[in-house]
C-alpha cells in the first residue's frame, strides 16, 4: 500500500471575492483523509487545474447550472491529475495516473468510473489538464464542429496562449487559415507568433489596440473564437467579414464582475452589427462534446507526441499558492495554461 499523509490539506474560500480575488480570500485547512467505499479510489493530487470557470464557482452572483457556488470552507472545485493510492475499483490499480474532479486538495475519494485515464506516452502529466484536457477539447470542438473555417480565412483568437486559445490557434493554422491572436504583452505575442505559429498577435493593452485589429485583419475576420469578451470582443465584432462566424467560448474579462458594467445599453449596436453583417453566432459548451475525446486525443495527442503541436503550462508550485495562481491567470500574468503542482515525487 502506498504511503498516505496523516492529514488532507484543502484550499478553501474564507470569503467570496469582491472583484479580482485576493490571496487572503483563500485559506488552507486540514481535514481527515477520506475513506473509500466499494468502487471508489483514494487519489493524491499531482497537478490541479486553474481554469476561468473556477472563478464562476466562487461567485454567488454567477451561480448557474454547470457551476453552482462553492460553499465557504469547502475545497475549491476543479479537475486534477491524480495518482491512485488506494483502490476499491476492479479496473483501477494503485499507482495509476488518472484525471478527475478532485478539487483543490491533497487527497480525494472519487468513484473509479468518474475518472479518465492519463496517457503519459502522449504528453507530460500537466498537459492533460490543458492542451490534452478539457480546454484543448473545447478548442477542438469549437474549431472542428462550429467554426466552419475554410482555407485562407482569417481566424481571430483571444487569450491566444491559454489552455483553449493555444489549441484553437494551432488547429486553425493546420486548417490553412490565417490566424490572428490576442494576448497581453509583447513577450507573449512574440511566443504566439514564433512558437505557436500565429500569423500575427496583438497586445490588447496597447492604446491603439482597435486600430491594430483593423490593420492585422485587412479583409475582415471570418471566424472570431471568442475567449475574452469585453473590449477585445467589441474590437473583433467591428472587424467581422459578412457571413462571419462568432464562436462564443468564454468571457473571462467579466468573471470578476458581480454585475454588468455600468453604461449605455449596447444591445442595439450588437444586434445591428450581427444583422448587417449576416453574422452567425454560436455558443460553445464543451459538455456537448465529450464524445469527441478519443478522436481529439488521437489527433492532437499524436501531434504533441511527435513534437508537431506545442503545449505550454504556467506552473505554480504548492497547494498554498493555488489562490495566487488563479489571480495570475485572471490578470493575464500566466504564460500558458495555468496549473498548480502539488507534489515533487511524480513524473513531470
Ligand atoms: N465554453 C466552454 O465549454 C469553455 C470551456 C473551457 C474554457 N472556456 C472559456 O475559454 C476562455 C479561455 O479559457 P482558458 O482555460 O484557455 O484560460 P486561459 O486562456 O488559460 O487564461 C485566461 C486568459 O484570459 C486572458 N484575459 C484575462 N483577463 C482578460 C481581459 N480582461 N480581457 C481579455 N483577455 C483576458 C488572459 O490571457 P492574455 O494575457 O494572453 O490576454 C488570461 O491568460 C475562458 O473565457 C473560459 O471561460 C469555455
Amino acid at each position: 500500500m502506498s504511503a498516505v499523509n496523516a492529514v488532507n490539506r484543502q484550499m478553501t474560500l474564507r470569503r467570496y471575492p469582491d472583484g479580482v480575488p485576493r490571496e487572503d480570500d483563500f485559506a488552507v485547512i486540514e481535514s481527515a483523509i477520506p475513506e473509500i467505499a466499494d468502487g471508489e479510489v483514494l487519489c493524491r493530487a499531482i497537478y490541479l487545474t486553474v481554469d476561468p470557470y473556477i472563478r464562476v464557482h466562487i461567485s454567488p452572483s454567477m451561480s448557474i447550472g454547470y457551476a453552482p457556488t462553492t460553499p465557504l470552507g469547502a475545497p475549491i472545485p476543479g479537475e486534477a491529475v491524480l495518482q491512485v493510492v488506494r483502490s476499491r475499483h476492479a479496473k483501477i490499480r494503485e499507482g495509476d495516473y488518472v484525471a478527475g474532479f478532485g478539487g483543490w486538495q491533497d487527497y480525494c475519494a472519487l468513484h473509479g468510473d468518474a475518472l479518465r485515464a492519463v496517457d503519459l506516452s502522449l504528453a507530460p502529466l500537466s498537459a492533460h489538464l490543458g492542451s490534452l484536457g478539457m480546454p484543448g477539447l473545447t478548442a477542438y470542438a469549437g474549431m472542428r464542429k462550429l467554426a466552419d473555417a475554410k482555407l485562407g480565412e482569417t481566424v481571430f483568437v483571444s487569450a491566444a496562449l491559454g489552455g483553449v486559445g493555444a489549441v484553437a490557434g494551432q488547429l486553425a493554422k493546420l486548417q490553412g487559415c490565417r490566424v490572428v491572436g490576442v494576448s497581453s504583452s509583447a513577450e507573449k505575442c512574440r511566443y504566439a507568433v514564433d512558437e505557436l505559429g500565429y500569423d500575427a498577435c496583438l497586445d490588447r493593452t496597447a492604446p491603439d489596440f482597435l486600430g491594430q485589429v483593423a490593420a492585422a485583419c485587412p479583409g475582415g475576420i471570418d471566424v472570431n473564437f471568442e475567449n475574452a469578451g469585453g473590449e477585445v470582443f467589441w474590437a473583433a465584432l467591428q472587424n467581422m467579414k459578412a457571413y462571419g462566424r462568432v464562436i462564443i467560448c468564454g468571457l473571462v474579462s467579466g468573471y470578476n464582475d458581480d454585475a454588468p458594467p455600468p453604461g449605455p445599453d449596447l444591445s442595439p449596436n450588437l444586434l445591428r452589427t450581427i444583422a448587417l453583417g449576416r453574422l452567425v453566432v454560436k455558443g460553445l459548451m464543451v459538455a456537448d462534446y465529450w464524445d469527441l475525446r478519443p478522436a481529439f486525443l488521437q489527433e492532437v495527442g499524436g501531434m504533441i507526441r511527435e513534437g508537431r503541436f506545442k503545449t505550454r503550462e504556467y506552473v505554480v508550485t504548492g497547494l498554498e499558492n493555488a489562490g495566487r495562481a488563479m489571480i495570475d491567470m485572471l490578470e493575464g500574468r500566466n504564460f500558458g495554461k495555468t496549473v498548480v503542482r502539488i507534489t515533487d515525487d511524480a513524473p513531470l
